[in-house]
């Protein structure tokens, strides 16, 4: 008799599932609007010049690769710690570690909750980045979902968001996105985050906010602003840092989480928790990514060739969002050409039914996730035509489908 059994039940990850479905379809006009990875006009995925300058500078001068520690490597963890927070933190009331991406922060943060609190319920966004259901304890912690609403001018209905958590209770957690909302591309205004944090810190509810698109929506501090805001106003908070994206890192695993207590002597506790947790999972984080973010960091001219970098990133990301938005509004669907016109980083979303998007991968290898999502970089100058054509006509179907006086466009 075999110990292993002959199937094991287990779903297909949503996003990763779609990729190996691209990868294994043969066709040669197939067209990837899937994956969240930045892609540059001729659909490549380059390494930053100055990532790539901090791995020569590596090369040369690292004399050992001897283990860091629990919490990886300090040099980055303080540096992030400076990106995302500005100059206005108090590092003892913050616990913090490096972890193996944002992904494995979103989890080490609900591995945290579900120790301190476990009748705690974790709240996301509807709709949300379809990795949480894994990543956030599916199986320990309640999950419930917030209303992400946009209406037909493009902006996200706070008012919405924040009735349909009145259901939460005291020391639930909240997950918000910081920026370049996932899926949506829709986020909150600064004065939308006021409320928002204002909310939370009079309900007595717990915000954990990913933070995976820092700078690819507007300049890192300007996007820093809803982590630096609420931090202030909450003083109990978490947030899951990634560079995959900000820095091309994907593959390099590089992020942190940090999680902010009212005193210090509790900071320490929870880093007790948090090294206990990392201690059976991975003991310590890969370094390659993080030596070479504090790199980039730490010198004043690979910084500035970062930023420039990024900024390139923010523009290319503008041009297919224009063009998208234009052609939505060609067609008639003025509501949904507002909301893809109004969003910022990589993605959009067209309210599109399961139906439609199978259509879409079968008769036209046009890949998109379950939700709707659309990567923006997929769309090319050799295949815009090709792809919004089909991609169009499954909106207008929708939209016919729609209430006609449907308050927002999802
Ligand atoms: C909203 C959001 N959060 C977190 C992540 C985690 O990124 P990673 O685990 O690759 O660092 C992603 C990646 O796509 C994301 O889109």
């Amino acid at each position: 008799m075999s110990f292993f059994p002959s199937h094991i039940d287990v779903p297909e990850d949503p996003i990763l599932g779609l990729v190996s479905r691209f990868r294994a379809d043969g066709r040669v006009k197939k067209c990837d609007l899937g994956i969240g990875v930045y892609k540059d006009v001729d659909g490549r995925t380059p390494v930053f010049a100055a990532v790539k300058e901090a791995e020569r500078r590596l090369l040369r001068m690292q004399e050992t690769k001897t283990y860091t520690g629990l919490q990886g490597n300090s040099d980055y963890t303080v540096a992030v710690c400076d990106l995302v927070f500005g100059a206005d933190y108090m590092p003892e009331t913050l616990a913090s570690a490096q972890v193996p991406g944002g992904s494995f922060a979103l989890s080490l943060a609900s591995m945290m909750v579900s120790k301190i609190a476990p009748a705690a319920v974790i709240w996301t966004s509807t709709p949300g980045w379809s990795s949480y259901e894994p990543l956030l304890l599916r199986d320990q912690l309640a999950k419930r979902d917030y209303t992400y609403a946009i209406t037909p001018d493009g902006k996200l209905d706070v008012a919405l968001l924040l009735r349909s958590l009145d259901a939460a209770q005291p020391g639930d957690i909240v997950v918000l996105q910081a920026n370049c909302h996932n899926p949506t591309g829709i986020d909150p205004s600064p004065q939308d985050w006021a409320k928002i944090s204002d909310y939370l810190h009079t309900r007595a509810l717990v915000p954990l906010i990913d933070f995976a698109y820092q700078g690819l929506s507007d300049h890192p501090d300007a996007d820093a602003y809803a982590v630096r805001r609420i931090f202030k106003k909450n003083s109990e908070a978490f947030v899951a840092v990634t560079n995959s994206k900000n820095f091309g890192l994907y593959r390099e695993r590089t992020g942190c989480l940090y999680v902010q207590a009212s005193a210090p002597e509790t900071a320490k506790l929870l880093q007790g928790l948090m090294n206990d947790i990392l201690r059976r999972y991975h003991a310590m984080p890969p370094d390659h990514g993080a030596s070479v973010v504090a790199q980039v960091l730490g010198d004043s001219q690979l910084r500035v060739d970062w930023l420039t970098e990024l900024e390139a990133v923010r523009r290319r990301l503008e041009v297919p969002r224009i063009r998208l938005a234009d052609r939505v509004a060609a067609v008639g669907i003025p509501a949904l050409a507002n909301a893809v016109r109004a969003g910022r980083g990589m993605f959009t979303r067209l309210p599109l039914d399961a139906n439609a998007i199978t259509r879409l991968r079968e008769d036209h290898s046009i890949y998109l996730t379950g939700d709707g999502r659309i990567n923006l970089c997929g769309l090319t100058d050799e295949n815009f035509d090709r792809v919004t054509g089909p991609l169009l006509a499954a909106a207008i179907t929708a939209a016919a489908k729609r209430e006609p006086v449907a308050s927002h466009v999802y």
